[in-house]
């Protein structure tokens, strides 16, 4: 089943495509049409859909947050189609012209990811009528950056939100780099989060103020627990106690999971890493 949804937010406009080849899609993912640029594309299995949508749009320039298969699952396609140039970090382009290995429950939900070239986004992007600020927003994956339109009050956050309380992780996010690139991006001023999955037209700032605020208690949590001289094992079966989506961790064979929010954070301290450096960063 395909599911299809168009949101017009002023001079935004938000696709909203699902798939499943049984039943109803688990994710749907966003990708946004403004001035031009075209910020993510989609999963590979939302193609013919978003060729639709996109067919009598102008496109100059693609955006990617980061590298991930529902955000950059068409870049190398409308990238070929359009003609158009494609940026992103340069650790996204590192990772997309090597290729990626996506596992199966990856290959499922959004399709395959074809390697390509992208340019670096730089520092800014500008379009005709808007400037964004770019900044690296590591943590959900290292090659992670938001576009900041400050004079509109936007933020295109790729997947730094999703949610005010994240249930999981996958494996190589980290708890503690989300957090400080929270932080940063919650001195920022915007009203609008444009949301990989999950947009807030209002209330932004405190959505993402919230989610730090949780993994900040969670990551202080893990804290207490080993400064207090309990194990990696005790720790992680207190802690994921009641809070394990069973169902994830096994469509994803483990690659998905509470438990890495606590393994990550119990690495970060391994590393010094504590709630007070995060408080002082
Ligand atoms: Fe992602």
């Amino acid at each position: 089943m395909d599911t299809k949804k168009i949101l017009e937010l002023g001079a935004v406009t938000g696709i909203c495509l699902g798939h499943a080849a049984i039943g109803k899609p688990l994710m749907s993912v966003y990708c946004y049409h403004v001035d031009g640029l075209l910020i993510d594309t989609s999963s590979a299995n939302n193609r013919r859909a978003l060729s639709e949508v996109l067919q009598e749009r102008i496109i100059d320039r693609i955006a990617l947050t980061h590298y991930h298969e529902d955000h950059a699952g068409n870049a190398a396609y409308l990238q070929r189609l359009k003609t158009v140039p494609v940026v992103g970090h340069i650790l996204s382009n590192q990772i997309l012209s090597q290729g990626v290995a996506l596992r199966p429950y990856e290959y499922l939900m959004w399709g395959g990811l074809q390697k390509l070239n992208i340019l670096d986004v730089g520092e800014v992007l500008e379009t005709e009528h808007y400037r964004f600020q770019v900044l690296h927003t590591p943590g959900h994956s290292i090659d992670h950056v938001v576009y900041h339109e400050e004079k509109e009050g936007w933020l295109f956050s790729g997947d730094m939100f999703l949610g005010p309380r994240i249930k999981y992780f996958r494996r190589d996010e980290c708890l503690y780099t989300t957090i400080n690139s929270l932080n940063r991006i919650a001195q920022l001023s915007f009203d609008t989060l444009f949301c990989g999955h999950n947009p807030q037209s209002r209330g932004a700032m405190a959505s993402i103020c919230k989610k730090r605020d949780n993994l900040i208690e969670l990551y202080a949590k893990v804290e207490d627990a080993r400064n207090k001289g309990y194990q990696q094992a005790e720790i992680e079966k207190h802690l994921c106690k009641g809070r394990e989506r069973f169902w994830v961790k096994l469509i994803t064979l483990g690659d998905v999971s509470f438990k890495n929010m606590v393994r990550s954070a119990l690495h970060s301290l391994d590393r010094g890493d504590t709630v007070q450096t995060l408080i002082n960063a």
